[in-house]
């Protein structure tokens, strides 16, 4: 029966064990993006016992970004800090890799000095031509090259929790008549450009997708839709699917207080693809975690707030459970 202490291997990447701290922003980067020593510290504090890491997302391009203090990789200036970064986390034998997002809609004008772009004019942005679509997939393209080139082990793509690629896949966020929109083949169309473009980057190297899998609103996505686009992602070349939701944020006040808030939609999708699945959503208990992998419900369980209180809880986890396991 395999464990939650148990490996994974995924192509040339050996996850160490099935825990997975999620991307989770700390707004410890600098101005210009940067790494800084706390946001290693931060990092480094809770990576020992690590499954693998997925840090916290950094911004693409300077027009989709959302705040100040956001990690970046847009720009070849960073390679230096996300090299020691990597160095740093590679050195306790934990695999990382980087969530690459643009904020779309949620990108902010005072702080790009942009107009901010998406699927649909919605708030400030503006409906976003071929053109600056081609820019945006090509952005993605080269923040992946440098993860790679920074010793990432891999990246996963945004496209959860309203930002992007969750506005194009969205039919709440997505009103366009064109290729990009109106039905699922549509919707599902710009993401998955995004996946090929950074396919050719990716090499032997994981390429996670994070999907916005139920958008808990009546008429937004529900997870039928987002079975045919999970298929349709691993086609694609989509090697783990992290599977959380939520469009207006990853942390459903209605959800709260649910221990495995997402793991119902992590199954189903779980059902229909053959690749790994990353289950997600108030996860505090290393023995319902252990079920979930025992069961065989997910493959890897991402644990967040839970590391943020308490940096030690994954090898705290592992070893509780390698008296029962
Ligand atoms: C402060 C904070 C920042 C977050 N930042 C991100 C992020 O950058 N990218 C992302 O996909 N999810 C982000 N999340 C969502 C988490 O990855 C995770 O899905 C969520 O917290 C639910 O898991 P948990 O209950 O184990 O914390 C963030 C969550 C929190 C609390």
């Amino acid at each position: 029966m395999v464990c939650l202490q148990d490996a994974l291997q995924v192509k040339e990447v050996e996850l160490p064990n099935r825990i997975v701290f999620p991307p989770i922003q700390t707004r410890l980067a600098t101005g210009e993006g940067e790494v800084t020593d706390d946001l290693l510290e931060h990092y480094v504090r809770r990576s020992q016992g690590l499954g693998l890491l997925i840090l916290e997302h950094g911004y693409v391009s300077r027009q989709g970004r959302m705040g100040r203090k956001e990690l970046g990789i847009h720009d070849d200036a960073l390679l230096e800090g996300l090299t020691q970064f990597t160095r740093r986390i590679h050195a306790l034998k934990t695999p990382l890799v980087i969530q690459v997002n643009h904020g779309g809609a949620l990108s902010k004008k005072e702080v790009t000095g942009k107009q901010p772009l998406a699927p649909s004019p919605m708030r400030e942005a503006k409906e976003l031509t071929y053109d600056e679509a081609e820019i945006i997939i090509d952005d993605f393209r080269r923040s992946t090259e440098r993860a790679v080139k920074s010793g990432f082990d891999g990246v996963e793509l945004h496209g959860a929790h309203g930002f992007l690629l969750n506005q194009f896949f969205s039919p709440l966020t997505n009103r366009r008549r064109d290729k990009y929109g109106g039905s699922l083949q549509n919707r599902m169309r710009f993401p998955l450009e995004v996946v090929e473009r950074v396919k050719e980057q990716v090499g032997g190297k994981l390429l996670l997708y994070r999907i916005g899998s139920d958008d808990l609103h009546p008429t937004g996505t529900q997870i039928e839709d987002a079975m045919v686009f999970a298929r349709r992602l691993v086609e694609a070349g989509v090697d783990v699917i992290d599977v959380s939701g939520g469009i207006c944020g990853s942390r459903p006040s209605t959800l709260q207080g649910i221990q495995g808030f997402f793991i119902p939609q992590a199954q189903k999708i779980k059902a229909v693809v053959n690749v790994p699945i990353i289950g997600v959503g108030g996860i505090v208990n290393p023995q319902y975690a252990n079920q979930l992998i025992q069961k065989k419900q997910v493959d890897l369980v991402a644990v967040g707030r839970v590391l943020l209180k308490d940096p030690e809880w994954a090898q705290k986890a592992l070893a509780t459970l390698s008296k029962t396991c």
